[in-house]
């Protein structure tokens, strides 16, 4: 029996995971460490914490598992999407890395815009340019920094520095590399004109491989610090949305799913390079091979759910009703307790701006409606409900690009509730389908590795073989038909709002 490592550095752990080449879980292990956040709307992190993580969940996972390291055939690393690692000659790590979530860089992205024009940027690129893509970071770090830049000698995003450490090796693959809008998406390469367009050196950039292509293999190093053996392979692996999406099969045409993790991300698979032409979706290379995805992202999802629940959590009430139930489900419990529409309290969810469909750094977080009648309960359920709106604008932009599904497979953390499950189904008015398989991006790496390392023939073999379908829920006509009324509420929320968004910003 052969084995695949899967791993996910992820923004607040890093996970690794060991699967049979039959699709099994054997073991798992999790890493935590923090985010720093030097001031408001910057998001770093020290790619140091990532690697000690990795090394620990590798060394842990193996001994989880107690399998013989020999008979791991290969492993796929995905991650956290558009973190600019800088390296300098000696491969030290320059500073910490700029996270998908900061958004610093309006001005670099502006000065993108001036260099290409705003049509023409996304003509070229498939993309907007935006605060948390890579190429507006490398932008910075060169206008803020200039003595970093000058010792600049490459650029990796999170797995890829991951690999590196691994292996020796600097190499990246389709998926993730396409967020950082540098790429000619339908030749799957680097792009010259962007580069050219923005004085940056192809050499700071690693190589791009197809994501189920073995692009490194441990170095002796790295496999006495985790307990590997040296030259077990490295697939490419891919971005955290595409790695999500390979392990949630959506991999062949027709197929949408909804990821609830902190961001929510709603990913559709393409058989041909398509973009919507005013860049409201992400348009990249998907880690399927010769393939393409389309994406819209609400930044703060489940991330808003933990908001609530770090600052307030359950109320006294419902902890000292059900003393034996703890976490998340108590915070689902309240809101159930509501009917849908939160007696006319809604929530905008955008508390880090927010990507889809609006592009806006500057949106914040918004309850609209508030009475004397709402409660603890009410705040809950609208901040479930306002999610599912964010994500169904996602969905209706995919809509227009004539991307539609009679499904939508659900995962992530958030698709363990119950009742979020039943309010997208309703906001989507759709089908909503849970797999057998919950892990994501860590299990789409290790699918990747088992391409790879030729266990299977293709990514849609082996997501036929192991991903089944295990739930699904039906929207309630009388659920969507309000839904379909407060949704018109929400949209022009944004709208009245958008200009004190800004002012504010340019307060606070
Ligand atoms: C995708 C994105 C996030 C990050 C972090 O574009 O920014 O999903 O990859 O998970």
């Amino acid at each position: 029996m052969k084995f695949l490592i899967g791993m996910d550095i992820g923004t607040s752990s890093t996970r690794a995971i060991i699967i049979d080449q039959d699709g099994k879980l054997i073991a798992s292990a999790t890493a935590d460490y923090p985010l720093i956040t030097p001031k408001p709307g910057w998001a770093e992190q020290d790619p140091e914490d990532w690697w000690q993580a990795s090394v620990k969940v590798i060394k842990e996972v193996i001994c989880a598992s107690g399998i013989n390291p020999y008979d791991i055939a290969a492993i796929g690393p995905s991650g956290q999407m558009h973190g600019s690692v800088f390296l300098d000659r000696k491969k030290n790590v320059l500073r910490p890395a700029l996270l998908w979530c900061d958004q610093r860089t309006q001005k670099q992205c502006d000065q993108i815009y001036d260099i290409f024009g705003y049509e023409g940027f996304i003509k070229l690129s498939y993309n907007k340019a935006l605060t948390g893509f890579t190429a507006p970071k490398i932008l910075w770090l060169r206008e803020n920094e200039p003595e970093n830049y000058k010792r600049l000698f490459k650029i990796l995003l999170p797995k890829d520095y991951i690999r590196f450490k691994l292996s020796g090796t600097f190499a990246t693959e389709v998926s993730d590399a396409s967020g950082t809008v540098l790429m000619d998406i339908a030749k799957r390469r680097w792009s010259d004109d962007i580069l050219n367009g923005l004085n940056i050196d192809r050499n700071l950039l690693p190589d791009i491989f197809e994501s189920d292509v073995i692009s490194a293999k441990v170095s002796s190093a790295a496999a006495s610090l985790t307990g590997l053996i040296e030259g077990t392979p490295l697939v490419g692996g891919a971005g955290d949305q595409a790695g999500g999406a390979v392990g949630s099969g959506i991999v062949t045409p027709g197929l949408i799913s909804d990821y609830l993790g902190t961001s929510g991300v709603v990913f559709s698979y393409s058989d041909s390079p398509v973009y919507d032409s005013q860049g409201r979706l992400h348009s990249f290379c998907h880690a399927v091979n010769g393939k393409w995805h389309l994406m819209g992202v609400t930044l703060s999802a489940a991330g808003s759910l933990k908001w609530y629940d770090d600052k307030f959590g359950p109320s006294d009430e419902i902890k000292k009703q059900y003393a034996e139930i703890k976490g998340y489900k108590l915070l689902d419990m309240q809101a159930e307790r509501i009917s849908p529409g939160a007696e006319g309290l809604i929530f905008l969810p955008y508390l880090s701006g927010e990507r889809t469909p609006y592009a806006d750094p500057f949106a914040r977080g918004v309850f609209f409606g508030l009475s004397y009648i709402h409660g603890q309960d009410h705040f809950v359920r609208a901040i479930l409900e306002g999610v599912a709106f964010s994500q169904y604008d996602c969905l209706r932009l995919m809509g227009e690009t004539g991307i539609k599904s009679d499904k939508v497979i659900l995962f992530g953390g958030g698709a363990k509730s119950k009742l979020w499950k039943q309010i997208t189904a309703d906001i989507f008015n759709t089908e909503i389908v849970t797999l057998n398989v919950e892990e994501g991006p860590s299990y789409g790496g290790a699918l990747l590795a088992a391409v790879g390392s030729g266990i299977y023939s293709s990514v849609a073999d082996a997501a036929k073989k192991v991903i089944k379908e295990k739930d699904r829920v039906l929207p309630v006509a009388e659920n969507v038909e309000k839904y379909k009324k407060i949704y018109e509420i929400y949209k022009s929320l944004y709208a009245g709002l958008k200009n004190d968004f800004s002012k504010l910003g340019r307060i606070f």
